[in-house]
């Protein structure tokens, strides 16, 4: 619909930025930290782009107090970061290390000064190494207690002072990547045991959600999930199928268990027929039931469009652009239910990404129709090649667009009968990105480095600082 005039961002909307511990702090094996699997995968030649890692990333941990300064400079309402489980138990279990806690305390503490809303991330990906070799991480009930245990070492520290909680970041992604295509650690391809650990990470989430409303009586927590809505290709009533196929497969088979604690019944099925449908025990679905979120964090960069794709079609395929030379994705599928195909309509990035602003709106009324529950945009961003230029000038105009269109759609949303608490950016400096290096950058400051070379980190404000800061001293009006 369109609508003649849009309503207001509600009062204490969250205008914030996130980042994730991996991505910007650095200092790997610093004050105690133990190893995380990407402490370690990232040193296997060939996992990432140009051998890149996150040993010293952006050097957050040394710098978040500029970094903060920055924040509050640019009047930031709230800053998304996550906790390196590493540092707070070196080995994922066992004694605590005080000086890892020591550091997110005063982290927390800065941005309080500042009013700046702390929005912790409980895991974004960085799993400590020693579980993984102990009993093969996600793939073990064992964790279910382990996560458990250093999330309430979390809540009982910081539930005082921080109200808003992320449980796990885009399990839909580090599952997939992990056991599916082999990309993320461990680098497995093995779908039964990915369906398998997605199970226990999701009995992992529910565990924790029951323990946080103990301890953090007044917060809100939920997970943040990797949301990419699917569109039919053609009003062929076969690629409505398989859209429909690929939303259950992609979205729904998360999202339905977080929010009403059961699978997907077709999804299911499927699954269940090749026999590879996680084992569901006792007590499991109970406890998936009773653990309902507060609000759905979303993680949304981009739709996906899908066509019929006949039983001898496409597969999964290994080609993935990681950079950043337009063109380069190769097209994937599952024979018999979907392939993803080009939608004319749409520009996309140089990684390949769909830019579709309209699609965040479609995505947050599918969201609110079937869970019916407040929504918080954990990210939302553009990564891009960016140009330092003399005088210190980064022009990332092309940012803006994209974020001022993004933001736009929040407002319609709104307008439609959303609830959103929040927008988070990603990312407010610039960071490691995974499998795409230095070069893909989504940052509202420049930080001087590259993949060959550390250089000094200096922070250099883009164009699209200021922008954002005028965004949020007009609550979303001088859009
Ligand atoms: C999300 C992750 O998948 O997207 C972030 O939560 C990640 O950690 C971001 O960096 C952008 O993805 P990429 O691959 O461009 O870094």
């Amino acid at each position: 619909m369109i609508h003649e005039k849009l309503d207001s961002f509600r009062d204490g909307f969250l205008w914030g930025s996130a980042s994730a511990a991996y991505q910007v702090e650095g200092a790997w094996n610093k004050d105690g930290k133990g190893e995380s699997i990407w402490d370690i995968y990232t040193k296997k030649t060939g996992t990432t782009y140009k051998d890149t890692n996150g040993d010293i990333a952006v050097d957050h941990y040394n710098r978040y107090k500029e970094d903060v300064a920055l924040m509050a400079e640019m009047g930031l309402k709230a800053y998304r970061f996550s906790i390196a489980w590493t540092r707070i138990y070196p080995n994922g279990r066992g004694d605590v290390n005080e000086e890892g806690l020591k550091f997110y305390d005063n982290l927390i503490d800065e941005l309080i000064k500042n009013d700046i809303k702390p929005i912790i991330t409980l895991y974004h990906w960085d799993l400590p190494q020693y579980l993984q070799d102990l009993y093969g991480g996600w793939e073990s009930r064992e964790i279910i207690d382990d996560f458990n245990n250093y999330c309430t070492t979390l809540f009982k520290i910081f539930g005082k002072k921080v109200k808003y909680w992320v449980s796990l970041n885009e399990q839909n992604v580090f599952l997939t990547l992990g056991y599916l295509t082999a990309l993320h650690p461990p680098g497995v391809k093995d779908h039964k045991r990915m369906l398998q650990a997605n199970h226990i990470a999701n009995l992992a989430n529910a565990k924790v959600i029951e323990s946080f409303r103990n301890y953090v009586p007044n917060g809100m927590i939920g997970p943040s999930f990797a949301f990419g809505p699917v569109y039919a290709y053609s009003c062929n009533p076969k690629d409505i199928l398989a859209a429909e196929d690929a939303e259950d497969l992609n979205c729904n088979w998360w999202l339905d268990v977080y929010c009403k604690g059961t699978y997907p019944s077709f999804a299911l099925k499927y699954y269940e027929k090749l026999g590879i449908a996680p084992i569901i025990e006792d007590g499991d679905l109970e406890l998936l039931e009773k653990a309902k979120p507060d609000f759905i964090g979303i993680n949304y960069y981009q739709t996906s469009t899908v066509a019929m794709n006949p039983l001898d079609g496409v597969t999964f395929s290994e080609g993935m652009n990681n950079t950043g030379k337009k063109g380069t994705t190769k097209e994937s599928g599952i024979p018999g239910i979907y392939k993803n195909v080009k939608n004319k309509f749409l520009e996309t990035t140089n990684w390949d990404w769909n830019i579709d602003p309209t699609g965040l709106r479609v995505g947050l009324r599918r969201l609110t129709s079937r869970y019916g529950l407040p929504i918080l945009i954990t990210e939302n961003g553009l990564g891009e090649f960016d140009k330092l230029e003399n005088n210190d000038i980064v022009d990332d105009y092309y940012r803006i667009n994209y974020l001022n269109q993004h933001i736009k759609a929040c407002k319609e949303s709104i307008t439609d009968g959303v609830e959103l608490l929040g927008y988070c950016t990603w990312s407010f400096t610039d960071l490691l990105s995974w499998l795409n290096g230095y070069q893909k950058r989504y940052g509202f400051v420049y930080v001087d480095r590259d993949e060959n070379n550390e250089k000094d980190l200096r922070r250099i404000k883009k164009k699209s600082f200021y922008w954002y800061k005028n965004i949020i001293e007009s609550n979303g009006e001088n859009l």
